[in-house]
């Protein structure tokens, strides 16, 4: 333990598999303890600073609760109520806040382009680690805690199993493509097959697609891409069905004119998902599945639209033990590299 002091939590390619099992192995830990009720005050007094751009439920009580029960505490921050609304740079709020705390935490996610390189100059002007509540192109956090919760069901070798990644439809809003991308980079570094599955039009950042499957050339496991749901889901030991945005229509938010026109630009994304209302995880795509295959989410999830009630409350859904990890992977990023400042 230690080595990963003072590091920046930005994508999970960034950290080697040996550097991803130390943390899931720090997160074990402060499971365990959570659950004993044993004290864990490894940052006794420090503070986070949490910065949203967009709406949490599972990330923000994550790290608020998380840092509390590490002895620290935590700023929620939005920026309609920063300076960054009046035009404040990333280079200075890093070096400002990296100067009054000890972590600074970042959710910028909903348009492609712009989130991850947000956190990258924050972090290249803070003095403090930066770790990514989701970004454009990654959501690590949560795939820390999806592939804890895949060791926890299946043992921590998971070689050979099979992951469907797939779209499912939702009527809500244009989900960020950062879920199933983070899905699809970290899955393959450890051990699972993966199929992703999606409807014309609902690519991935290609950069993205083709890292994944280099990573999976190089692991020796499965890659693939499909636009039917049905043979994604076939043999699928882990099915995990999701909605997200098409790529094209949420980077022209980047050039909006101003909120009517970011207004049509997310109707229109709704539009599209409105043609495949059959992207729907249910009680027939579940008996494609394995036998004893296993459904999860990220959450929140459109029910009756990307999943069924019956499959999310159903005896394969572990989407609650997974949420639960949201708690504990992010405890464990925060004590595993916020314990010093570095001056
Ligand atoms: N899964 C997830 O990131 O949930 P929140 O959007 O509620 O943080």
């Amino acid at each position: 333990m230690g080595t990963l002091i003072g590091r920046d939590f930005i994508e999970t390619r960034d950290f080697s598999v040996a550097e991803i099992d130390e943390l899931l192995a720090a997160a074990t830990e402060l499971k365990a303890d959570f659950h004993s009720g044993k004290a864990t005050l490894r940052l006794p007094n420090q503070t986070i600073f949490l910065i949203f751009f967009d709406k949490s439920t599972r990330t923000r009580n994550a790290f608020e609760a998380g840092i509390t029960q590490l002895g620290g505490h935590a700023h929620f921050l939005e920026p309609a109520s920063l300076q960054i609304s009046h035009g404040e740079t990333a280079r200075d709020t890093g070096i400002i806040l990296g100067q009054m705390g000890h972590g600074i935490a970042i959710r910028h996610d909903l348009i492609p382009g712009m989130g991850n390189s947000y956190m990258r100059q924050v972090a290249e002007h803070s003095p403090v680690p930066v770790i990514n509540m989701q970004c454009d192109i990654d959501h690590p956090t949560q795939t820390l805690a999806d592939i804890m919760t895949i060791r926890e069901h299946f043992g921590q070798n998971v070689r050979g199993k099979k992951i469907a990644v797939t779209w499912g439809f939702a009527p809500s809003y244009a989900k960020p493509l950062s879920v199933p991308q983070g899905l699809i980079s970290l899955m393959p570094r450890m051990g699972l097959d993966v199929v992703l599955a999606h409807p014309p039009g609902y690519d991935l950042m290609p950069d993205v697609v083709a890292q994944a499957k280099e990573s999976a050339k190089e692991a020796g496991v499965k890659f693939e891409v499909t636009d039917s749901m049905d043979a994604a889901f076939e043999g699928a030991d882990i099915v995990y069905p999701k909605s997200w945005g098409v790529c094209d229509l949420m980077t022209k938010k980047c050039d909006a004119a101003d909120q009517k026109e970011i207004d049509a630009i997310e109707k229109e994304c709704l539009a599209m998902n409105a043609k495949h209302k059959d992207w729907i995880c249910d009680a027939r795509r579940m008996k494609l599945a394995a036998k004893d295959a296993v459904y999860m989410h990220c959450l929140p999830a459109d029910r009756g639209c990307e999943v069924t009630d019956e499959v999310i409350d159903g005896p394969q859904s572990i989407v609650f033990q997974e949420a639960e990890n949201r708690l504990h992977t992010a405890k464990a990023i925060m004590a595993s590299m916020m314990r010093e400042r570095p001056f």
